[in-house]
């Protein structure tokens, strides 16, 4: 294993509805980067789990009849299975409603009372209820919640208080001084632009009068924590603050936490500030990815465009539907998304090209080389410089990964595929079978099939059921570390290769397969 782990985290999502594509694509990206550093042999902690207090989840639990921790326990099962279903293996999966995080929660409030970093005073505002924000008079934006756009309530009461302000200036200068804590760099600008203004003190308390679902501050048991101020914690509970030292100092600081767009502030400002204030490290970097637009507008219940991811990999299977994800969204930009695209990509990149691939190289082999890896002979330059271009590709892909450039990495893969189909036409083993040719044969044949299985192994990450079912049936065995077969020559002569069903079946316009 080399030196540093990789800890990557999803924002922990609200128990008030069932999981859409959005939650679905964070925590398939996140699986992904999690599945590609154990490839490159890392230590690796992927989090993902459920935001389950606070009024959105107490409202839904009083609009279907049942207690709030009834919604949480019924809808984090839908979270669950559906990322069982979507091959989505976290290494934790945190609740806030566990003791674990509560202690977490409890013992930072007490610290941050104890060193006068929390405070009580009377507080007016405008509040949003379903994103559970204050905001002040200036904030609203033709006086409505400038986040969402929906109407904000005045309420006036007497709360606690976090004194965020007095980290200003040190968050502005941090920032400054690591340009990859917040990417992409237009998110990194927004936050730079939002801290020109005067940071004000944090209100992050509720009173039990108005909201009861919630962890009580341990110094008064009259009021519960704000929501964010109890789910951003999350981040470190998991990784074993105030559990375990050791392993919580290992990991902590190299955290990347996925977010989306929507969620910049409470990241970038709230989250760095508090850490501050406990006197904790930041997070390794925070990303913050587009939206996925439906028809042209952000997906949301009322407008009736919401897309349930697993209907849609049922359609096209899950790897595919994985794949499709990362492929057509460009860093840190808003993807739209239809089903049209979805098939296109499909049919493009995985019907007509790996697929393919894959269908005529094990076809072949059984035709011409009796079902075994052929043996190669002398390489002319057609197959030097495609061994060449498949070496440069692995070290590529993991620059794009780390760089969170998945949608690039991914296309140079499926490049080189359409470049093995096309070394196939030019250099028509079929012509040379029926010539008598077997050592030219063999030395083409074992030529794709090395080049298609390095393909399957850099796209394993994305597609885990697929890609491994492919290298089988090319003849080669993954060990325990599959990385170890990121390199040139790994497929042995001799090697069985079968020949299955097509592995991404061609679809009809209509959806039925072919
Ligand atoms: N519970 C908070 C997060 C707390 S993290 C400490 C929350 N939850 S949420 O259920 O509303 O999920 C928000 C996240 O879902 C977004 O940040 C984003 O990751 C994802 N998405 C929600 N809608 C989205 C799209 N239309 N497109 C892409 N992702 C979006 O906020």
């Amino acid at each position: 294993m080399s030196g540093t782990p990789f800890y990557v985290t999803t924002p922990i999502y609200y128990v008030n509805d069932e999981p859409h594509l959005g939650h679905a694509y964070t925590t398939v990206l996140a699986d992904v980067l999690a599945r590609y550093a154990r490839l490159w042999g890392r230590e690796t902690f992927f989090l993902t789990g459920t935001d389950e207090h606070g009024w959105k989840v107490e409202r839904a639990a009083q609009s279907h009849g049942v207690s709030p921790q009834e919604q949480a326990d019924t809808m984090v099962v839908r979270f669950q299975e559906s990322w069982e279903r979507l091959r989505i293996a976290p290494d934790d999966f945190i609740r806030t409603t566990e003791p674990r995080h509560r202690r977490v929660v409890q013992a930072v409030l007490q610290q941050l009372w104890e060193q006068d970093d929390i405070y009580q005073d009377d507080y007016t505002g405008w509040y949003c209820v379903p994103d559970e924000r204050f905001w002040t008079e200036k904030d609203l934006v033709d006086g409505n919640c400038p986040d969402c756009g929906r109407p904000v309530e005045q309420l006036a009461e007497r709360n606690y208080f976090f004194r965020m302000g007095r980290h200003q200036e040190w968050l502005i200068q941090t920032i400054q001084d690591n340009p990859n804590f917040i990417r992409p760099e237009s998110r990194r600008n927004e936050v730079l632009g939002f801290l020109q203004q005067p940071l004000g003190d944090l209100c992050i308390s509720r009173p039990v009068s108005r909201l009861n679902w919630g962890i009580p501050l341990p110094f008064d048991g009259e009021f519960v924590t704000y929501v964010w101020f109890d789910a951003l914690l999350n981040y470190v509970t998991a990784p074993g603050y105030l559990q375990d030292d050791e392993r919580f100092a290992r990991l902590w600081p190299q955290a990347l936490h996925l977010i989306g767009k929507d969620i910049l502030i409470t990241h970038c400002v709230y989250w760095p500030t508090m850490l501050h204030a406990a006197g904790l490290p930041l997070p390794r970097q925070i990303f913050a990815h587009g939206w996925w637009i439906v028809e042209e507008q952000k997906m949301s219940k009322s407008l009736g465009n919401v897309v349930k991811p697993l209907a849609l990999a049922e359609r096209v299977g899950v790897d595919a539907f994985r794949y499709f994800l990362l492929r057509d969204m460009t860093l840190g930009r808003d993807a739209s998304f239809s089903e049209a695209s979805l098939l296109q990509r499909y049919q493009a990149d995985l019907a007509n090209n790996l697929g393919n691939l894959h269908y005529r190289i094990t076809n072949m082999t059984g035709r011409y080389c009796a079902g075994r890896v052929p043996a190669p002979g002398e390489p002319t330059p057609l197959e030097t410089s495609l061994q060449a271009r498949s070496e440069a590709l692995i070290p590529s892909l993991r620059e794009q990964v780390e760089r969170l450039a998945l949608n690039q990495g991914l296309a140079e893969v499926v490049e080189l595929a359409a470049e093995v189909n096309r070394y196939l036409e030019q250099s028509a083993p079929w012509t040379l079978a029926k010539a008598g040719e077997a050592g030219r044969v063999a030395t083409i044949l074992y030529t794709a099939a090395e080049a298609l299985r390095i393909c399957a192994l850099l796209l394993w990450p994305v597609m885990p059921e697929r890609m491994a079912t492919l290298w089988q049936q090319l003849g080669w065995q993954a060990t325990e570390r599959p990385g170890e077969g990121l390199r040139w020559g790994a497929l042995q002569p001799g090697a069985a290769v079968s020949r299955g069903e097509p592995l991404f079946p061609r679809l009809e316009p209509a959806g039925e397969a072919a």
